[in-house]
């Protein structure tokens, strides 16, 4: 059956969720709306919608044929895309290759050290605590997810990681971190969900460094859109 947009469930950040007829899917349809520091910085990224719905399907299809486990089923349209309906575990999962963003603010280094090993770090999904640092312990003492879900969590984050950074590599890309979600389906299953895209990554060009991300909207760069189209322009040239 083709499936519908039916009512709206939910309005986040820069995605509204609606049911569909079967209550195991639902539509997210994916806006030009974005945010930055904490939601303290409001703007629009003319065409974003469209690049990181289209983006995100066609990386997520790749991990797939990788053995990663996701939400993606089928896109309708260059916004909407149907997706198994989960309940999302309240874990932003940050993968890092190279030190940027709040890394080295942190612990007061410069950006662009390239690590030896990638790290992992967990953040509680939760607005209005600021989606606070914590780690396993914490978030199996607040029952975010059991022993089992994070050890297969941290195994898919790395996942993500290797097949993801030798991807954007072959493209010119360095992918110097990204934030995950996972969700848990009806029958109990963990997959990848949420977004992919120049919003949850950071990517610099290989040889001059250059931020085609949402880094440019977050400290005022100028030039996001053509960051957005010059990102999605090399991912999508590879289909
Ligand atoms: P950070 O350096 O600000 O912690 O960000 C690490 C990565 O996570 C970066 O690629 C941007 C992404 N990210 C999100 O997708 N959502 C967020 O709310 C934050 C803080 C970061
Ligand atoms: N989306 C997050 C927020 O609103 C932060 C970010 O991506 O930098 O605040």
């Amino acid at each position: 059956m083709e499936l519908t947009k039916q009512a709206q469930m939910y309005e986040g950040k820069a995605k509204k969720v609606f049911a569909t007829e079967d209550e195991n899917y639902v539509i997210v349809s994916y806006k030009d709306d974005a945010t930055a520091n904490d939601g303290l910085k409001k703007g629009t990224i003319s065409g974003k919608g469209v690049i990181n719905n289209q983006m995100s399907n066609f990386l997520m299809q790749i991990l797939e044929k990788e053995g990663v486990p996701t939400h993606f089923v089928k896109e309708i349209n260059e916004r909407d895309t149907v997706v198994k309906k989960v309940s999302i575990v309240p874990l932003e999962v940050i993968i890092r290759n190279i030190s940027a963003g709040h890394f080295a603010q942190r612990y007061g280094v410069e950006e662009g050290i390239v690590f030896d090993e990638p790290t992992i770090e967990f953040s509680y999904k939760n607005d209005d605590l600021h989606d606070p640092l914590l780690n396993e312990y914490h978030a199996l003492a607040l029952k975010l997810a059991t022993k089992d879900e994070i050890a297969l969590i941290k195994q898919m984050a790395f996942k993500v990681n290797e097949v993801l950074k030798a991807y954007f590599l072959n493209l010119g890309v360095k992918l110097v971190d990204f934030k995950l979600e996972f969700g848990k389906t009806a029958d109990g299953t963990i997959v990848l969900a949420d977004e992919i895209s120049p919003d949850t990554c950071r990517f610099w060009d290989a040889k001059t460094n250059e931020k085609l991300d949402k880094d440019r909207f977050r400290r005022d760069m100028g030039g996001v859109e053509d960051a957005y189209t010059e990102i999605f322009g090399r991912v999508m040239n590879e289909k």
